[in-house]
């Protein structure tokens, strides 16, 4: 892959986030073309040859939430996932009166024999699960209803910590309502090549995709930006701007569901409910990472600050074709993102003015912004009694080796 190197860069605290890169070739041929081998950058373009991305695949988990989504879809994007990736399904999909969990696992389980792959497929209801990060140290994951609650992000939560047992350095995200296979390929390329790439052991890789086309009067338009997206980034925009001094369009990536970061960030980091998540994980770096004097900040993490956070934006050259869900839906996704800005210790009051007066304006639904709900950051967990508790108690943790061997129970 041949993408530019990043021209603008944002400096907050520890924290650098870099401007788009955009991608030149989703293949740049066998060798650096500065070498035989170390990191390609050149002084405009860099280089992340096929070998080099490998060796990044071999390290990462895909995760893929899922709920509810259709099979075939699924199974598409199971297909664009690099082979040398480690799969982890985490499903909320219902389980009655049919139990669309069993047909994604039964297709997860014939993708890995067809292709001698390997996948960890789990469902996020599993009562065995929340007793498992229960016992573990975060119950707040837990329910009323006595298991892991509802949410995207709960989900990805939950993924990563698979990972992490399953002995992943590096850990992504790609969703299961994606039309175009090819563009889960980019996407997970597009990880490798920026996390090859990075400076320090505390990275993330963030999508903006090149376009999320919809038909408008019989044609398809190609649309740049969702509407979620614009308003998280311009809020997002407007919290840089206060906290360096200078008005920037740096953050375009406020929501992107297509993202990637090493396992060393992954675990330092908290994680929020349902939607919020993505935004949230660039407010929570600014705050612990950021330099910003803060109430609730309670320590200084020495590591991270010496070493720097970088935080990279790519766009892709596909469209991203997904499922439409409506303007409910999209209206709940901007209230988490716009409550995780509001709420944030580190946005000041004209920011938050302005947010207010944007949902009054915009939002069908004007009322308050509730605080959005977040976990203790992964590190925080007893990785032995989770992994011990998950085997004995987690009945639909399944791992599915090549070639068609399942065990339940079973990370590694
Ligand atoms: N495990 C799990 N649990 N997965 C879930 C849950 C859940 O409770 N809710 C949704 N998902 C899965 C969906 O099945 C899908 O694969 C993925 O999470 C994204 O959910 P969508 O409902 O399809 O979201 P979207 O396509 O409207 O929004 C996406 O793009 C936004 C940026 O525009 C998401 O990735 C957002 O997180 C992102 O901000």
């Amino acid at each position: 892959m041949r993408l530019t190197f990043p021209f603008q860069t944002e400096r907050v605290g520890a924290v650098r986030i870099y401007g788009m890169q955009h991608v030149f070739e989703l293949d740049c041929g066998h060798l650096p073309a500065h070498g035989e081998s170390g990191p390609a950058w050149g002084t405009t373009v860099a280089q992340v040859v096929c070998r080099d991305l490998r060796s990044i695949h071999e390290r990462m988990a895909i995760v893929v939430p899922c709920k509810d989504e259709r099979l075939k879809v699924l199974e598409g994007v199971l297909r664009g996932i690099p082979h040398d990736c480690l799969v982890i399904l985490v499903s909320n999909s219902g389980r009655e009166p049919v139990d669309r969990f069993a047909m994604e696992r039964e297709s997860v389980e014939r993708f890995c024999r067809f292709n001698q792959r390997s996948a960890l497929v789990v469902h996020q209801r599993d009562p065995g699960l929340a007793r498992a990060f229960e016992k573990a140290g975060m119950p707040s994951l837990v329910g009323t209803d006595g298991v892991v609650r509802n949410g995207k992000g709960e989900g990805m939560l939950v993924a990563t910590a698979l990972a992490r047992l399953a002995g992943r350095d590096f850990v992504g995200y790609v969703d299961a309502d994606n039309y175009v296979p090819g563009s889960v390929r980019e996407y997970i390329d597009c990880y490798a090549a920026d996390l090859f790439l990075a400076n320090t052991r505390f990275a993330m890789v963030r999508i903006s995709w090149h376009s999320k086309p919809k038909p408008v009067d019989g044609v398809i338009f190609f649309n740049r930006w969702g509407r979620t997206s614009e308003s998280t980034n311009r809020f997002l925009n407007l919290l840089m701007a206060h906290l360096t001094g200078f008005g920037t369009e740096a953050i375009r990536t406020g929501n992107a569901g297509e993202h990637a970061m090493t396992m060393e960030l992954a675990e330092r980091i908290s994680f929020a409910s349902g939607f919020a998540v993505e935004p949230y994980q660039l407010i929570d770096i600014l705050e612990r990472y950021g330099g910003i004097e803060l109430p609730e900040t309670t320590e200084i993490d020495g590591e991270v600050m010496h070493e720097g956070v970088e935080i990279y934006q790519v766009a892709t050259l596909n469209p991203h074709f997904h499922e439409d869900k409506g303007d409910d839906h999209v209206e709940g996704m901007t209230r988490a993102a716009l409550s995780t800005i509001f709420h944030s210790p580190a946005t000041p009051g004209q920011v938050e003015e302005a947010i207010l007066s944007y949902v009054n304006t915009h939002l069908e639904d004007g009322t308050a912004l509730e605080p959005v709900v977040s976990y203790p950051p992964l590190s925080s967990l007893d990785w032995e009694v989770l992994e011990e508790v998950l085997a004995r108690d987690a009945a639909t943790l399944e791992r599915i080796d090549k070639p068609g061997l399942s065990r339940r129970g079973a990370i590694t």
